[in-house]
């Protein structure tokens, strides 16, 4: 029997590759999806996954999917978890546990498949649900529930028993998971919530206090909710990110430091990176401003709660999902036009939105005159509008 593993190279996966083999006498097929991880990361994968032990690896593009499909729904959804995260780690395991499955599994005619996570984070679950939602006959092993390694210190023995070139050097140990969308920083001196994290933890974004000293505008094109370009010029939504990510890493935005409660009950403390990610969030929500009336955001706004909730716990591919997804669609099909933004020392401050389905009308909504709108209207509005609260008022008052 055969069983594709999700590789990273990292340590986690590493030690699975001889594990595998050993525990479940296995053929090991190592799959890694490039979500833009970055070529560090890719460098040298097939002769590492080989080293291990794996028969072959397989490698997919998946950026641009990924982007498309997954990262562009959820920023036009709005979805923001626990106030601040911005989901780029639940984004990508759906997508990576797809292709895995779907394809290679299917692919290299294996019958199980197997993950990296461990048994305390919410990526066994996002990897595991996507797994039964799209095939429930597969068998799933995850040794990091079964196996005696305690930790990382562990597992960097057992690597070294096992001739497994160990990826990750023993003072620079964070957790971290890098995308197109983010990097996340968890583990070693952040697991205490009161250290400040050290300055050259950080891989995408500068320092805001050494970011350049002179502002930089931006204008993000959007169509129906989705960003289509930036200053004028198209490009395909990988490439736009990759671009933000660039222009804002430099800028120092989109640094996000929280403690957050993992869907296995624990809370946990991480930092995340998401430059371009934190731009397009303000394009999109600034956009909406114009284009949504005030029933429709709210509406919006609560949905996109749940809808973060969602994807945080892998719940992706749930029809719940798919008909958020439908609403949002069509709630923000006019939602077409640009905003400008300025960045500047880790801000992004909004300077600029137009769109030809604004709703804002200067000649009802100007100072200095106003045909449509005649003042004397407000005050029978006000009358009935107030009616509960002066009726309540007077109760008080025995009147
Ligand atoms: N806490 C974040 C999340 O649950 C990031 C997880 C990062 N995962 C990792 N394997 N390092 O989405
Ligand atoms: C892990 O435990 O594999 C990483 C953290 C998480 O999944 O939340």
């Amino acid at each position: 029997n055969k069983i594709v593993l999700a590789y990273s190279g990292g340590l986690d996966t590493s030690v699975i590759v001889p594990w595998l083999r050993e525990n479940y006498g296995c053929e090991v097929v190592c799959f890694t999806a490039d979500v833009g991880q970055g070529d560090l990361e890719m460098d040298g994968l097939e002769e590492k996954a080989k080293a291990s032990g794996a028969s072959q690896l397989v490698v997919k593009d998946l950026k641009e999917e990924f982007v498309r499909e997954y990262i562009f729904p959820c920023l036009r959804a709005g979805a923001i978890y626990e106030r601040k995260y911005l989901l780029g780690t639940s984004m990508a395991r759906p997508v990576i546990a797809k292709v895995a499955m779907v394809d290679v599994a299917k692919e290299v005619g294996a019958d199980a498949v197997s993950h990296g996570c461990t048994g305390k984070g919410n990526d066994q679950v996002r990897f595991e649900l996507t797994f039964f939602a799209l095939n429930p006959e597969l068998q799933v092993v995850a040794p990091w529930r079964e196996w005696n390694i305690t930790g990382r210190e562990d597992a960097i023995e057992y690597a070294k028993k096992h001739n497994v070139p160990v990826p990750v050097s023993k003072k620079s140990i964070y957790s971290r998971d890098r995308n197109l969308w983010h990097l996340s920083h968890e583990g070693d001196i952040l697991e205490d919530p009161a250290n400040e994290p050290k300055k050259d933890m950080y891989m995408m974004t500068v320092d805001p206090e050494d970011a350049p000293n002179h502002p930089e505008y931006l204008e993000i094109g959007i169509e129906s909710g989705l960003p289509v370009s930036i200053n004028g010029r198209k490009l395909s939504p990988a490439s736009l990110l990759s671009e933000l990510n660039k222009v804002g890493g430099k800028h120092g935005i989109g640094r996000i430091d929280m403690v957050e409660n993992r869907l296995v009950g624990m809370k946990s403390r991480g930092v995340y990176e998401t430059p371009g990610g934190t731009i397009l969030w303000a394009a999109a929500r600034e956009l909406e401003s114009l284009t949504l009336d005030r029933e429709t955001i709210q509406m919006k706004d609560l949905l996109a709660l749940k809808y973060a909730e969602l994807v945080y716990a892998g719940r992706w591919f749930d029809p719940l999902r798919y008909a958020m997804d439908a609403f949002m669609e069509r709630i923000t099909e006019t939602t077409t036009g640009s905003v400008t933004l300025k960045l500047y020392k880790g801000s992004v401050t909004v300077t600029s939105r137009k769109s030809p389905h604004s709703l804002y009308r200067e000649d009802i909504s100007s100072f200095e005159t106003g045909a449509i709108y005649n003042q004397a209207d407000a005050a029978g509005f006000i009358r009935l509008y107030g009616l509960p609260t002066r009726v309540r008022a007077m109760l008080e008052k025995g009147l």
